[in-house]
């Protein structure tokens, strides 16, 4: 199986690793060899890992034109051009794996359809969670459920912020900056700190556990920037710690509240106990009842084991199931906050 990977950046980079790691302990669980014919990447001057070499193009044609590559795997970010390849990719009868949140939020909802009518995977676990698998339990393991209440920590940059702010007395801007060295943050780190990365994953979340589409714009959201060292300090003495949440409901009136906002997380709360770049994701089913998920929230190896984990799924003839079924869904257009949990 042929991969087309568009990024080498901190994800990028991780799957090349991986699947150099692991390639031959994959091989012998799917039966086929994981090759990584082509990379795309857009500074043709930069220096490149050494599994790169001779793979590296910028033109994304040599990908999608390739005849040989049965998966692209999409890890630029932003949500263009990402979206005309992911597009063209699939047009082209080419199975894509991405952990692009903003373009899945923004357009999962012509992509997928856009995937079933071309009969090609569109796979996304990465986008929410980084290593923790989420989409794939909502797609499938709890199918049977209704799923009534979707709550967690959902970025990983944020979640790191507050942690060290807390642990260390730091400011923000000092903290901001170790959590882009090591590679959690996003391009532009706005997307992180005032919440609108967390909220393109609730929507995507919400989509798949309420059978509406959620836009992010739907989601009341704000950040972590207004969040001081005074705060982190008062909260605590109060027993509390501040965390940016990210909560959806869907009531009986079928209204969604839906919103990502600092927190004050009570020390009984599961939630507490969530620090650094890691998440958690608490899901309520009524035949399953409560779950947690938790696991490392970003970062170039968690990451890339959600990535290869999809395309190992390709590899496998898993049929095509994409998450939204369009015919059973509704758009939501009404939504309500709350500052509470
Ligand atoms: P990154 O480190 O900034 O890497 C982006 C890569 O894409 C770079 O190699 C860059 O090329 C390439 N690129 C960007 N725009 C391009 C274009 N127009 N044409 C060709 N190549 C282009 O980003 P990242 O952190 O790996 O994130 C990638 C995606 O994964 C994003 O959607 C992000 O939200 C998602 N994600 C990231 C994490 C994480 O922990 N970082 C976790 C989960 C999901 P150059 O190398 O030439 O600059
Ligand atoms: N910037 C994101 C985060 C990457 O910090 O959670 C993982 O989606």
């Amino acid at each position: 199986m042929k991969i087309g990977l568009m990024g080498l950046g901190t994800v990028g980079s991780g799957v090349v690793h991986l699947i150099e790691e692991n390639g031959d302990a994959i091989e012998k669980k799917i039966g086929q060899k994981i090759e990584i014919k082509k990379i795309l990447v857009k500074d043709p001057e930069k220096k490149r890992i050494k599994e790169a070499q001779g793979k590296i193009t910028i033109d994304p044609y040599d990908i999608l034109d390739d005849p040989e590559i049965d998966v692209v795997v999409e890890v630029m970010g932003k949500e263009h051009p990402a979206l005309e390849y992911m597009k063209e990719a699939i047009l082209r009868g080419k199975n894509v794996v991405t952990a692009n949140k903003e373009v899945i939020a923004k357009h999962g909802k012509e992509l997928i359809k856009l995937a079933s009518e071309n009969n090609v995977n569109l796979l996304y676990e990465a986008s929410v969670g980084g290593g923790i698998p989420i989409i794939r339990p909502l797609k499938s393991c709890l199918a049977a459920n209704k799923i009534y209440e979707i709550k967690g920590i959902l970025n990983g940059t944020t979640n790191y912020i507050l942690t060290e702010m807390k642990s260390r007395g730091l400011s923000f801007e000092g903290v901001l900056k170790e959590a882009q060295q090591k590679g959690y943050a996003e391009l532009d780190p706005t997307d992180d700190v005032d919440g609108f990365d967390a909220a393109r994953k609730l929507a995507i979340l919400c989509t798949l556990s309420f059978n509406k589409y959620v836009m992010p714009d739907n989601i009341y959201t704000k950040g972590i920037r207004t969040i001081s060292k005074e705060d982190i300090k008062y909260a605590d003495e109060l027993g509390f710690t501040i965390k940016l949440i990210a909560y959806g409901r869907l009531d009986e009136n079928e209204k969604l509240e839906a919103w990502v906002h600092p927190v004050m997380i009570s020390k009984k709360n599961p939630l507490n106990g969530v620090n650094g770049v890691y998440n958690a994701i608490l899901v309520e089913g009524n035949a399953v009842g409560r779950l947690m998920f938790y696991g490392q929230g970003a970062g170039m190896m968690p990451t890339a084991s959600a990535v290869v984990a999809d395309v190992i799924d390709v590899a496998n003839h898993i049929p095509t199931q994409n998450g939204y079924d369009d015919a059973a869904m509704k758009d939501i257009v009404d939504t309500v906050s709350k500052y509470y949990i």
